[in-house]
């Protein structure tokens, strides 16, 4: 396993559409793998896979902290089949890193993916996964959160990224 550079804001590739698995072989196992790694060394709770630059549609989430865990998600071509209900929480993203704001959700979702072994599956999820899966599914989509907060709250954003952007270059 290996850990992998995160492409962060405003790499373009975050905003690439990602195209579908068509097959799941030992090379797209080998890129769950080192996904993983990269998810539990960040440490963060989900990582599509366009955030480690390979523009597929793929993605892995584990609510690590959560009770009830079920552990490593692994979602291979996701789609979102429906959402009902509306949820607030604050959230962050491993390619926007220290900035969260609050972000509207569907409170529960209906999502249809393929498991590594490449099985259909479709399931309802809520909170904090529900949260999770509609966060990664917008990365495959090339969306960010940002795209989904207010104005006020995106001028932050844009004034704390210009801060930081140009600290580094110091
Ligand atoms: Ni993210």
């Amino acid at each position: 396993m290996a850990l992998l550079p995160i492409c962060t804001y405003p790499d373009p590739v975050l905003r690439q559409k990602t195209e579908y698995v068509k097959t799941i072989d030992d090379e797209i196992r080998r890129l769950i793998d080192d996904m993983a790694e990269t998810l539990y060394n960040a440490p963060g709770i989900g990582l599509a896979a366009n955030q480690v630059g390979r523009s597929l549609r793929l993605l892995i989430i584990d609510l690590q902290l959560e009770e009830d865990n079920p552990g490593l998600l692994v979602l291979i071509n996701p789609e979102l089949v429906d959402g009902r209900g509306e949820m607030v929480h604050e959230e962050g993203c491993l390619s926007l890193p220290d900035f969260w704001a609050n972000v509207k959700r569907h409170e529960e979702v209906i999502v249809r993916a393929q498991d590594r072994e490449g099985k259909e599956i479709e399931f309802q999820a809520q909170g904090l996964l529900s949260i999770a899966l509609q966060h990664e599914i917008d990365h495959l989509d090339g969306k960010l959160f940002i795209d989904r907060i207010g104005p006020v709250a995106l001028d932050i954003f844009k004034r704390k990224w210009k801060k930081k952007h140009k600290e580094a270059k110091e």
